[in-house]
């Protein structure tokens, strides 16, 4: 049985999970940390210029604000590849009608929005894609907890949002077990980027076959983490 996400904002206006104690963005509106973490972490848009298709993976669909930023980037690069394919899990989705009204925040994204909110499934448990600008674009979206829906899937991933609550109040989303489901999904070039740099995060990535560095992190957080599927 899937429970929709609940709209609360914090003190400061962000979207914001009661659920979780936690907010779902940074308070500088979100992109800037897409940008720098999970984009350029990935060494995207270069990565998936020239090829025929690119596939990311992503934990936490929240408002998907990081698939909309992504979507856009790879539409204004000529040299993108020809079929993107997002995947995303979300335990606690929004309604359409939620991600509309929250996605209004966002204006540079109203055409993006539209055709994602039109495809928007309904909120039952386990896979829905939705093909996106006239079928270059999927969107696969798993509905229910992380650890039940990874085992479900074969896929070979490229790159990896690793975005869940903060570690200390999601820790579901930061575990050897799902880091190891991450691992089996990826491909062998696959890298995956992250804003946390939680120590057990690091210790457990890398238990699950990933090589992880630290580099330099966005807005007040001095660092960011940086992965790659080992062989
Ligand atoms: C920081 S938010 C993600 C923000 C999102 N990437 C965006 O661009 O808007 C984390 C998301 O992970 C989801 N989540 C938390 N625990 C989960 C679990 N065990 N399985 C699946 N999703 C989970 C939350 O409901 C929330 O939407």
């Amino acid at each position: 049985m899937i429970q929709p996400a609940e709209v609360a904002f914090s003190p400061e206006g962000v979207p914001y999970s009661s659920t979780f104690d936690d907010i779902y963005h940074t308070t500088d509106g979100g992109l800037g940390q897409i940008e720098h973490v999970f984009m350029a972490g990935n060494a995207l848009p270069q990565r998936w210029q020239g090829r025929d298709s690119f596939t990311i993976l992503e934990t936490g669909f929240g408002l998907g604000l990081s698939f909309l930023a992504t979507w856009q980037a790879w539409r204004d690069d000529p040299q993108r590849c020809t079929w993107l394919h997002f995947i995303s899990v979300e335990k606690y989705p929004f309604t359409a009608e939620d991600l509309a009204n929250l996605h209004a925040r966002w204006p540079q994204f109203a055409e993006l929005s539209g055709q994602l909110v039109s495809g928007w499934p309904a909120l039952t448990q386990g896979r829905h894609d939705i093909l996106l600008d006239g079928g270059q674009v999927q969107l696969t979206l798993l509905f229910g907890d992380a650890l039940d829906q990874f085992p479900q899937i074969a896929i070979q991933t490229n790159a990896i949002y690793l975005d869940g609550f903060a570690p200390s109040k999601n820790p579901d989303m930061w575990s050897l077990p799902l880091f190891t489901q991450l691992a089996r999904l990826a491909a062998p070039d696959c890298t995956l980027a992250t804003w946390s740099v939680a120590g057990f995060v690091r210790r457990d990535l890398t238990l699950a076959g990933f090589a992880v560095t630290k580099a330099s992190g966005f807005g007040g957080k001095r660092h960011m983490l940086l992965g790659r599927r080992q062989p």
